[in-house]
């Protein structure tokens, strides 16, 4: 099992790990739906990699995620932000076991 731990933001530059909402998924769920079974701070809109508004930043544990589809990266292209970005509408655990941290994307 993955944990997912989502942080957040206390301020665009600050996260506040005091709190993390946490969540577990199995190889190959998508972060979307282990994401709806908490309130989690991430927004969505379109849930089909189109919008962007589910960006969030990969804090720690990039390894436990699948790598972006074409879809994914060609959003991310066009909307900017650093490699630790990835849309949460298209991620999948990819790893056994580990810890994933994330948080809102806020740009720099
Ligand atoms: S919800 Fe629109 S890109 Fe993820």
């Amino acid at each position: 099992m993955v944990r997912v731990c989502i942080g957040r933001r206390s301020e665009p530059s600050q996260v506040d790990s005091s709190r993390p909402l946490t969540v577990e998924g199995a190889s190959g769920e998508r972060l979307l739906d282990l994401l709806d079974e908490v309130a989690s701070p991430i927004s969505f809109s379109c849930r089909s990699a189109t919008c962007g508004s589910c960006r969030v930043t990969v804090e720690r544990g990039a390894e436990l995620l699948e790598a972006p589809r074409a879809s994914e990266r060609e959003t991310l292209l066009a909307l900017g932000g650093g490699p630790a970005t990835r849309l949460a509408c298209q991620v999948r655990v990819s790893g056994a076991t580990g810890e994933v941290h994330l948080t809102p994307f806020a740009p720099t």
